[in-house]
C-alpha cells in the first residue's frame, strides 16, 4: 500500500496573514510520497513554517523524513540525541535557567551558506508553556516604507556565532549542555534583503542574536537601524505563537521567518529533536 492510499487529503490551514500554517491529513510514520512532499514544500514555501500535529516517530523515522528535505546539517554546537549524532537535543532541565533559542533569531546566519531551516520534534513538555514563536520575514520587509527599502537593499550585513556559541557567551550559561566553544569561529556576510531561494519574495534578513553590523559601517552607526528593525520584525502581526503538543512538528524555513522559543516554565523539563537542513547562498533582493 503507498503512502498516498494510507491517508486522506492533505489539508493547508494558514495560521495568521503573515507566517505559518497547520498541515493536516499527514502520518510521517506512515511514509510520505513524492507528490505528498510537494504539497509541503509549497506550504512551506508560501507560509515560512509548517506544523504538523499527533505525529508518533522514532528517531530513525524523524531522520527518513529530514532527509527528504535536503541533506542533514550535523550541529556542532547542540549535544546529539544518543545514538542519533544528526539530531541535536534542545533541551532544558528543571534545574537550567537559560533556553536554547530564547530570543529572536535565525538559525545559522553566520554560516556562509546558512541552514534552510530545521524540523523540530517535541517529545516531553512542561504542562503550560515552553510555545515558540515566529515571525514572517516577508509580511516585516513588506510592512517598511519604500525609502527604508530602497536603503536596506543596497546594504550587507555581518554574522557572526562567536558571541553566542563561544566563551564569552551560550556554552557556559547553559551548565555545559551547549559546549564545543572552540568551534564558534563562523562569520560571514549576506545581503540585508535577500531573495528568497524558493519563493523569490525579498525577506528582511538581519536578527538580533548573530547579526553584528552592516557593512561598511560601525557598530555604533549600524545599532540604531538594527535595533529598529528587531523591534520592527517582532511586530505582534507579523508573528504566530504556536503551542505544541507531544508529537508536534515544526518545519520552518530560517531564509522567511525568524523563531523565538519561550522560557516561561520554569522548573519543569522540556525535551525537543531537531534535524538541520542545508541550505544554499543567499542572494540579494
Ligand atoms: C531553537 O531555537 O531552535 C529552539 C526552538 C524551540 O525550542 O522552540
Amino acid at each position: 500500500m503507498t503512502a498516498t492510499e494510507h491517508q486522506t487529503t492533505i489539508t493547508v490551514t494558514p495560521c495568521t496573514n503573515a507566517v505559518g500554517a497547520e498541515i493536516g491529513g499527514i502520518d510521517v510514520a506512515v511514509g510520505i510520497d513524492d507528490a505528498q512532499m510537494a504539497v509541503l514544500r509549497q506550504a512551506l514555501a508560501d507560509h515560512g513554517v509548517i506544523f504538523l500535529r499527533d505525529q508518533r516517530l522514532t528517531p530513525d523515522q524523524h531522520e527518513a523524513f529530514a532527509e527528504k528535505w535536503g541533506p542533514i546539517n550535523v550541529n556542532r554546537f547542540f549535544t546529539p540525541v544518543p545514538g542519533h549524532p544528526r539530531i541535536a537535543e534542545v533541551r532544558k532541565e528543571p534545574d537550567q535557567s537559560v533556553n536554547i533559542g530564547g530570543g529572536w533569531h535565525t538559525d545559522h546566519s553566520y554560516d556562509a551558506i546558512p541552514a534552510m531551516g530545521s524540523l523540530l520534534y517535541a517529545r516531553e513538555l512542561p504542562v503550560v508553556g515552553g510555545d515558540t514563536l515566529f515571525a514572517g520575514m516577508h509580511a516585516a520587509y513588506e510592512a517598511l516604507s519604500d525609502g527604508l527599502k530602497a536603503t536596506l537593499r543596497g546594504l550587507r550585513a555581518e554574522h557572526s556565532s562567536r558571541h553566542v556559541f563561544g566563551d564569552v557567551g551560550y556554552g557556559d550559561a547553559t551548565n555545559g549542555r551547549i559546549g564545543n566553544a572552540e568551534a564558534a569561529t563562523q562569520d560571514a556576510a549576506h545581503p540585508v534583503v535577500i531573495e528568497h531561494p524558493k519563493s523569490g519574495r525579498p525577506c528582511l534578513y538581519v536578527n538580533g542574536a548573530f547579526t553584528l553590523r552592516f557593512v561598511g559601517w560601525t557598530d555604533a552607526e549600524s545599532k540604531p537601524l538594527l535595533d529598529h528593525l528587531y523591534q520592527h520584525a517582532g511586530r505582534p502581526e507579523f508573528t504566530h505563537r504556536f503551542r505544541w503538543e507531544e508529537g508536534s512538528m515544526a518545519i520552518w524555513d530560517n531564509r522567511a521567518v525568524q523563531h523565538y522559543a519561550l522560557n516561561d516554565y520554569q522548573g519543569q523539563r522540556r525535551l525537543m529533536h531537531r534535524i538541520t537542513i542545508e541550505g544554499e547562498a543567499l542572494a540579494a533582493a
